[in-house]
């Protein structure tokens, strides 16, 4: 009986295998090899990213960076290339779940903006919904509070929330990581390296994957370039008049702010613009179309999809970590840097493309009772919006080609037999 059920899974697992030439389905994560053929994606298959990448000095650059400020760095964590490579082996390192199957990058993933361009939401281990979007990385050092509901503000202990999280790693308690990582022997000696005689704890592990994080910045854009350093050549007319905009009559800039040294793109507080309201307050009724497998889509209905989905908890933004019924729905004004790799927009994912949020703010957001009064309608024409999208493309960063090389010269955790 063992027998033949080998035999028949056997002859399933051959399929593929066939179909897709040289792919051994027992190694890491998905190949992706063949999707290409039929479907558009941006992920990369785990043969190209094992092409032995170049590394990059991560340091380098990390602090000068036109358009942004020097790099905030704590006291009590000064940065080491030890602690990056260290952190870069651990945000890589799938074994950092519960069952050895998830890792950081695998939400923020490299080529994708370190964020997900192919789902709204995102999705943890063993397929467990997470109600929020999975944001960028990029220039993660330079945001004073993190999360969209702006709840944590150090990137050493922010770690800890995915970590521990049941529906994205899964982990149990704090100890239970701290062991595994003390179990796998290849870890002792870049704790060593990097942290002498401390050991793996709650607080170098925290330390070690801030470290990586933070050194993941990038500006210089055309933008900067022509903002901060006069290239007169590095926009185009399209793109200065959709900065015009941006500044003057679509008032962007009142929340996503542009300093005379440098541009955050963010005040770093938190909104109402409706995006929470909308989702809170009306889910959605009728047909959606479903995506079962690359490129495949059923339509399907909502109703019969609830019952056999999770439930999706509500979302409350601040309020959640306030419990002031006047911070419903208020959210962190994100970065626009680099807005054009990370798609789809806001912390529930419900916006897939830069005309359609420009064309959001162009109505005046989502009316709700406690709307920001700094949303209102613009009346922007249809070129005015196209312009203001042609301004937000020229945001992104002129290394991050170089960063995604660099990401993919870490190994990607191998599972214990
Ligand atoms: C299952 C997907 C998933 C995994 C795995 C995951 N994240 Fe995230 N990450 C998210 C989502 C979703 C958010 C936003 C959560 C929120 O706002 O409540 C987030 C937020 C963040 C932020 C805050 C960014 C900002 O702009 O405020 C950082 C930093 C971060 N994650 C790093 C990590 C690290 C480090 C790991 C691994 C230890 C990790 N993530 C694992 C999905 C994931
Ligand atoms: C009142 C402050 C405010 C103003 C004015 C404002 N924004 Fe935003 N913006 C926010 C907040 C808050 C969010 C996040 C909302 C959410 O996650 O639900 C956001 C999100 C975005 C996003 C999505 C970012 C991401 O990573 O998901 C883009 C793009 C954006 N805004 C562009 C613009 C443009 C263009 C304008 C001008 C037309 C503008 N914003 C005006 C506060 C503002």
């Amino acid at each position: 009986m063992i027998c033949s059920t080998r035999i028949l899974i056997g002859l399933i697992l051959s399929y593929p295998v066939a179909s897709y030439g040289q792919q051994d389905l027992h190694r890491a994560g998905d190949f992706k090899e063949g999707y290409d053929q039929s479907y558009q994606t941006n992920s990369l298959s785990l043969d190209y990213r094992a092409l032995n990448k170049k590394k990059f000095n991560l340091i380098e650059g990390s602090s000068d960076q036109l358009g942004l400020p020097s790099l905030p760095i704590p006291e009590g964590n000064p940065l080491t290339l030890n602690k990056v490579d260290l952190g870069k082996k651990l945000f890589f390192d799938r074994r950092l779940s519960l069952n050895n199957t998830f890792s950081c990058a695998m939400c923020h993933i490299p080529e994708q903006g370190f964020s997900s361009n192919e789902l709204r939401t995102s999705v943890g281990i063993e397929g467990r919904t997470v109600r929020r979007n999975a944001p960028t990385i990029y220039n993660v050092a330079h945001m004073k509070n993190l999360f969209h509901d702006a709840r944590e503000d150090s990137l050493e202990w922010q770690v800890w929330s995915p970590l521990l999280a049941k529906n994205e790693m899964g982990n149990p308690s704090f100890a239970s990581v701290v062991n595994k990582i003390k179990s796998i022997k290849s870890y002792d000696s870049l704790f060593e390296d990097a942290f002498g005689g401390q050991g793996v704890s709650v607080v170098t592990i925290g330390k070690a994957l801030a470290s990586y994080q933070r050194v993941l910045v990038s500006a210089d854009s055309d933008f900067d370039r022509w903002h901060y350093a006069n290239h007169k050549g590095s926009m185009n007319k399209e793109e200065k008049l959709g900065f015009k905009l941006f500044i003057g009559k679509a008032k962007c800039v009142n929340c996503h702010s542009i300093g005379n040294q440098y541009a955050l793109f963010t005040d770093n507080k938190l909104h109402n613009t409706g995006i929470g309201y909308l989702s809170s307050m009306s889910p959605g009724r009728g047909d959606i179309s479903v995506q079962v497998s690359p490129g495949i889509y059923i339509q399907a209905s909502r109703r019969v999809i609830n019952t056999v989905s999770e439930k999706v908890e509500s979302d409350l933004g601040l309020y959640e970590i306030t419990e002031n019924p006047d911070h419903r729905w208020q959210y962190r004004t994100p970065s626009l840097r680099n807005i054009a790799l990370t798609s789809p927009y806001m912390h529930n994912g419900s916006i897939s493309s830069l005309t359609e949020v420009v064309q959001f703010y162009n109505r005046g957001g989502i009316s709700n009772p406690l709307i920001s009064p700094l949303i209102q309608p613009l009346n922007l024409n249809t070129t005015e919006v196209e312009l203001l999208v042609n301004f937000l493309n020229s945001l992104t960063g002129n290394n991050v080609n170089n960063l995604v090389e660099d990401a993919f010269n870490a190994p990607v955790g191998e599972v214990i037999h």
